[in-house]
């Protein structure tokens, strides 16, 4: 995996309609990116998948759909307005703004670089014999940078963790860190900055108020939690899920629909009885697990990363990583976030956020175990996976989309051999038939295998040909896009061989 295949994956997306950068006729506008045609379409069919896993097959848990504008006290009860903060760093010389933590991770990470070039450098001279558990555990130079992380590591979180921003530009200081523009260690003081993108509501000469755009879905979910609980007569444990917009002024956005600064996200709130959280929390990260292999990106490519550090709301939190073209990267975020949030909106609000259980008699405040995915995050991890470039053999190459079928953008494609003796026509009422229930295409440009490729880089399943024997007895030859094999089918049979393979039933046996 590497930066090649990104850049890959960037221009692919472009070429196919998939993903344009945003407003790229002044140039763009920096992280932020627009989904084309095709791009739409396969974002739509995640977000139903992931909506259909959720919400259509557990009774307990249903969606709903909030305004991003969210009253200003929520982002204040929620913590977000006093702490959700990044640390900055200005270098004096290039005027160029960094986080202090990546200034810091990016300096971590060149110090793996020469335990790796060390490791290396004993595979060479040992070769088959050598054993790396080994030499990990006894090269001097390996022991001496493994040390050195841990102590940069230790600092960094003893600074932060105390909120000692002198001490974090200290550490920076200390380990001679340059700009990578200027090259200089001229730097600012470290200061934090705030995520959340704020404007104004009503105006000025009413006296505007200050309002922000929300950086997660989730606080929308806990202020409708009595709304929906009441309104839908729902029994703990029950889960609230929500697909929408959120917003964070990323400093460092980069690696292309990874990190943006406005992105969708997929989240469900599952509230539970106190004390049943790390068993929820438990099942939660089985049933997430099991939805992504459900897609076939490979189960090598998921791994959990568990946090150490917990964020003030927490007593449990894993990330779902995925082998991203950057290597593994977080991908889900699985969080026990206790009963801090609704007993936060209790406090601000005033009003009382409780559950009556009626098994125990009495009203408490349930704890929520959250499942939070990135669905920009998940359209590249779909979309990187898929790419393939192989080599025929008849010595052409091809470039292949192999999506998940049931995600696929276009289902089938409807080619007349030639445009004419009446074959366009018949195949026209073939796509009229099928678009009713498979999204279709028309193509009858260029030569079939043109066509084929065409179709192929886009991820679509099946194309359909029509020949000059499908007018004398109502069949069609039926092209599957992983195996390049045609078979003759009739056409009345059409609509259910392609229905089994792009169903989500189809995923989620
Ligand atoms: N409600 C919890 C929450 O928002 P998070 O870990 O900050 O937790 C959840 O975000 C998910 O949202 C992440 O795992 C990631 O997939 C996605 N995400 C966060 N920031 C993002 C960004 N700037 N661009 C794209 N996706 C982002």
């Amino acid at each position: 995996m590497s930066d090649d295949l990104l850049k890959k994956v960037i221009s692919h997306a472009k070429e196919y309609g998939f993903v344009f950068p945003s407003s790229e006729i002044y140039d763009g506008l920096s992280a932020t990116y627009d989904y084309g045609q095709n791009g739409s379409e396969l974002k739509n069919n995640i977000k139903n998948y992931w909506w259909t896993a959720m919400v259509k097959m557990h009774e307990n848990i249903v969606g709903i759909d909030a305004s991003i504008f969210m009253h200003p006290a929520t982002w204040k009860a929620s913590g977000h307005v006093d702490a959700f903060n990044d640390p900055l760093i200005d270098n004096k010389d290039s005027k160029k703004r960094y986080r202090a933590d990546v200034l810091i991770e990016d300096h971590i990470e060149k110090i793996r670089g020469k335990i790796n070039k060390e490791v290396a450098k004993g595979f060479k001279r040992f070769g088959d014999d050598f054993d790396e558990v080994e030499f990990r555990k006894t090269n001097p130079n390996v022991l001496r940078n493994v040390v050195k992380i841990e102590e940069i590591e230790q600092k960094f979180k003893d600074s932060l963790g105390k909120d000692d921003l002198p001490a974090v530009k200290a550490l920076i200081e200390e380990l001679e860190i340059a700009c990578p523009i200027s090259g200089s260690k001229n730097w600012t003081e470290v200061r934090q900055f705030n995520l959340m993108f704020s404007t104004e509501m009503g105006s000025v000469a009413e006296g505007a108020n200050t309002i922000y755009l929300r950086p997660e879905t989730a606080q929308g979910i806990f202020v409708n939690f009595l709304n929906v609980q009441k309104t839908g007569r729902m029994k703990i444990p029950f889960g609230i899920a929500q697909i929408g917009k959120a917003f964070r002024n990323e400093i460092i956005a980069r690696q292309f629909i990874f990190r943006m600064r406005e992105f969708e996200q997929m989240e469900m709130q599952f509230f539970v009885k106190p004390g049943t959280q790390k068993e929820w929390f438990e099942y939660w990260k089985k049933t997430r697990i099991e939805w992504h292999n459900s897609l076939g990106l490979g189960e090598e490519n998921y791994r959990f990363h568990d946090h150490l550090k917990m964020a003030h709301y927490a007593d449990a939190a894993t990330d779902i990583e995925f082998n991203f073209p950057m290597g593994f990267k977080e991908l889900e975020g699985i969080h026990s976030r206790t009963d801090f949030d609704l007993k936060a909106h209790e406090e601000h609000s005033g009003k009382k956020l409780q559950y009556f259980d009626p098994q125990e008699n009495k009203s408490y405040v349930p704890f929520v175990v959250e499942t939070s995915i990135g669905l920009d995050r998940m359209f590249l991890a779909i979309l990187s996976n898929s790419l393939k470039e192989e080599k025929l053999e008849n010595g052409t190459e091809r470039t292949v989309l192999a999506l998940p079928a049931a995600l696929a953008p276009i289902k089938v494609a409807i080619m007349p051999l030639t445009k004419k003796d009446g074959l366009p026509e018949k195949a026209k009422a073939i796509f009229d038939d099928l678009k009713l229930d498979f999204n279709c295409t028309y193509d009858e440009k260029d030569s079939p295998g043109k066509r084929y490729r065409r179709q192929d880089a886009i991820g679509t399943p099946f194309c359909v040909m029509v020949d000059h024997q499908t007018l004398e007895d109502n069949t069609v030859t039926i092209r599957d896009r992983d195996t390049m094999k045609s078979d003759r089918v009739a056409i009345s049979e059409l609509s259910a061989i392609i229905g089994e393979k792009v169903s989500f039933k189809s995923l989620m046996k």
